[in-house]
């Protein structure tokens, strides 16, 4: 890592006041953002020994220049040695042409003919969430909508397709919720450390044991399938089988479920919203579209610089961490008018929510899927359902979004 004294950069010592460790500001980073767009668009973060790029045109450059700007040391620097398989990265921390390789395997299981076909299992999934959410409220009151449908419904889908036991799903949840808060350890003490290590020891021995499961007596679930492809004639590795299940229980869990929690956050914040979709269900997928620009549930992706290069006039150094802020650039008022208001009609051809250029989300479909089928049941199946507040506690992260809880009121038909 470079030393902060060596490099060049504007003195706005005191100005900017967007710092991703301090909970205030992940809580709403908003007006932090627009002032690093406005003030110092490419702009050094002593907290983190990086720069934060801001404005929409300086991220896409870098997310489609792979070879200045890699992505090798993304993981090492989320989750440092809290990483459940250290030994191998995994395909969102890899450069080609090794990404490429596993990528293309990855694919397969993703093309929209694949993902199309669990639309009946996903219906039937947040059908019976919301027969439990009954089964055990009543027909009329209160439930948390993060903790009793949305953290449960992506995870319940993944876990079918990876092939791992769906009875886990709420372990499964916290676990990716504690590992990503790796990304904030700077700030945290001994016995919050401690505790995301444990998380870290307790994924790996349980995918290891579903991968000698699945080795020993192969399925049609996901992990199985990594086990027995080959790429050029060779078999992924036990710790590569590992490292995708991973990224994938995190990639599938934790973005989707704060996609829904966030958009029924901004229902009670946003007058209108929820009666427009109900009255037009057909509006649905552009809302999540301006949602995913709006509020998107990942804010900052990382890359590291492979030699001295100069982005929007300011000089950085090889070796350098570079985190872009998708939120932000989702926000750049050069992009977007009227950028900081959401706008039901807005239907953005472009968002920078899934990442651009060569690890643009695999799970872009399935997770769009997902959620459209979600809110459409949850419309239909609920006359009322609305949150109490729309001032919920915030994660604790700079990189995923999300409300921690979102206590509704909400009567079923
Ligand atoms: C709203 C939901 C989601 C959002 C906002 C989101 C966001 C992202 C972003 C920004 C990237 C780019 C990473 C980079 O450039 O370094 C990414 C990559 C990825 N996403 Fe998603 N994601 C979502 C859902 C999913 C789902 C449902 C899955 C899996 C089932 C998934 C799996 C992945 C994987 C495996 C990658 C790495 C791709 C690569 O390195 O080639 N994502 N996602």
């Amino acid at each position: 890592m470079t030393e902060t004294a060596s490099i060049a950069r504007p003195d706005l010592a005191g100005k900017i006041t967007y710092d991703p460790l301090d909970s205030k500001v992940t809580s709403n980073p908003y007006p932090h953002y627009a002032q690093l767009r406005e003030v110092a668009p490419v702009h050094w973060i002593d907290s983190m020994k990086g720069f934060v790029v801001s404005r929409w045109d300086d991220v896409i450059q870098v997310l489609q220049d792979g070879k200045t700007f890699s992505s090798a040391q993304f993981w090492p620097e989320l989750l440092g040695e809290y990483d459940p398989v250290p030994e191998v990265p995994p395909m969102i921390s890899m450069d080609p042409p090794g990404h490429m390789r596993t990528r293309k395997l990855a694919n397969k299981a993703f093309v929209p003919s694949r993902v199309g076909a669990l639309n009946d299992k996903i219906r039937r999934v947040a059908n019976e969430l919301i027969d439990d959410i009954i089964a055990k409220h009543g027909k009329e009151g209160e439930f948390d909508f993060v903790w009793e449908f949305s953290a449960l419904f992506p995870v319940s889908v993944i876990a079918d397709v990876l092939g791992v036991d769906i009875e886990r799903r709420v372990d499964f949840k916290h676990w990716v919720d504690d590992l990503l808060s790796a990304g904030n350890r700077a700030a945290y003490g001994p016995e919050r450390l401690a505790a995301i290590a444990k998380t870290s020891k307790d994924i790996r021995a349980y995918f290891e044991d579903v991968y000698e499961r699945r080795a020993a007596n192969p399925g049609d679930d996901l992990i199985s399938g990594f086990i027995l492809a080959e790429v050029n004639g060779e078999r992924l590795t036990k710790s590569e089988v590992l490292s995708m299940a991973i990224l994938l229980l995190i990639g599938g869990v934790e973005t989707t479920t704060n996609l829904l929690s966030i958009t029924f956050t901004h229902m009670k914040r946003l007058p209108g919203l929820q009666e427009a979709v109900r009255a037009n269900p057909e509006k649905i997928p552009q809302m999540f579209e301006e949602m995913l620009r709006y509020d998107g549930p990942v804010q900052m992706l990382f890359r590291h610089t492979t030699c001295d290069t100069v982005l929007n006039d300011v000089a950085i150094p090889k070796n350098t961490l570079v985190m872009l802020l998708l939120g932000s650039a989702n926000h750049d008022e050069r992009k977007f008018e009227h950028s900081e208001e959401f706008d039901l009609e807005r239907n953005p051809s472009e968002i920078m929510s899934f990442g651009q250029g060569p690890h643009f989300c695999l799970g872009s479909y399935l997770s769009r899927m997902e959620a459209r089928t979600a809110v459409e049941i949850l419309l239909e199946r609920f006359e009322d359902l609305m949150p109490i507040s729309g001032e919920p506690e915030w994660m604790d992260s700079y990189f995923a979004r999300g409300p921690k809880g979102l206590q509704v009121r909400f009567k079923a038909r």
